[in-house]
């Protein structure tokens, strides 16, 4: 039987937990080599045994997706492990403050642009570039219907995933020639630490988030990843430029 990326090298950012986690462990059984980029070491390293224990190639590397020299370098490691990079995820994230504009922290307002939306840009730019010299590939970024919607008190992460959104666009336009699409998904809520933790310290949001889909409760980690397995496979060779939004149903409303 043969994987939907067989053969494909893929990177993957934010991969230590959550939909990052999940798209590891799918991409890993559905063929590829993956690349596991993330600031926490130990959840890194974890996803890399998981992975191997079921078989499939992996490796991690510490990157802060915020940081020039650390994206480059996650990108030349997957080259020099896996013999190319065919696929990159650009999916780690943080929430930022959640406070109203006038209240918002201008530091926490720089630090989710820089690894929200500046972090997606910097994969864009050197995935891109190495994907140049190696055929084509196809990158998918981490938006959210936050990013569509405006939700009150996430007025930097709201800004940031439109701007994921856009710059996905653009890279889209600027490279449908050259074997290279540009894709992003909007998940709505999904089960993931960054959630729980919202969950954990606010009862009410908690039971908000569970009615706010008209789907059932809160997504599973891995409806996401199979979405991103989808754009990223040759399934979808056609499929450029989109935001493609996972969330039961929410922006039908
Ligand atoms: P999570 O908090 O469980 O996982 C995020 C991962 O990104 C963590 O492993 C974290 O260490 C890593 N990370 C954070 N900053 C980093 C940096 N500067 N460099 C490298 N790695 C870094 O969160 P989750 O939910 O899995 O989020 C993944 C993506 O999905 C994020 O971009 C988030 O904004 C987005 N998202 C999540 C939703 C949800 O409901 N969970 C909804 C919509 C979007």
């Amino acid at each position: 039987m043969t994987g939907l990326v067989d053969g494909k090298a893929a990177v993957i950012t934010g991969a230590a937990q959550g939909i990052g986690e999940a798209t590891a462990l799918r991409f890993a059984e559905e063929g590829a080599d993956v690349v596991v980029a993330d600031i926490l070491e130990d959840g890194g390293r974890d996803t890399v045994s998981q992975i191997e224990d079921r078989g499939g190639n992996a490796v991690f590397v510490e990157t802060d997706v915020s940081q020039t020299e650390d994206v480059q370098h996650m990108i030349t490691t997957c080259i020099e492990e896996f013999g190319g990079i065919d696929v990159l995820f650009n999916n780690a994230g943080i929430d930022g403050p959640i406070e109203p504009i006038v209240e918002y922290d201008e530091e926490g307002f720089d630090e989710v642009i820089d690894v929200n939306l500046k972090g997606v840009w910097l994969g864009l730019k050197y995935g891109i570039e190495a994907m140049l010299e190696d055929g084509g590939g196809s990158i998918i970024s981490t938006s959210s219907i936050g990013g569509q919607v405006a939700v009150p008190e996430y007025s930097g992460y709201g800004a940031a995933k439109a701007g994921v959104s856009l710059v996905t666009k653009s890279a889209a336009l600027e490279y449908a020639t050259e074997g290279i699409r540009a894709n992003a998904v909007a998940p709505g809520l999904v089960k993931t630490p960054m959630v729980e933790n919202i969950m954990e310290q606010d009862p009410d949001a908690a039971e908000q988030f569970r009615n706010m889909e008209p789907m059932d409760g809160l997504a599973e980690p891995v409806e996401i990843a199979n979405t991103v397995l989808f754009l990223g496979s040759d399934l979808a060779s056609r499929v450029t430029g989109h935001t493609l939004a996972v969330e039961g149903g929410f922006l039908s409303q």
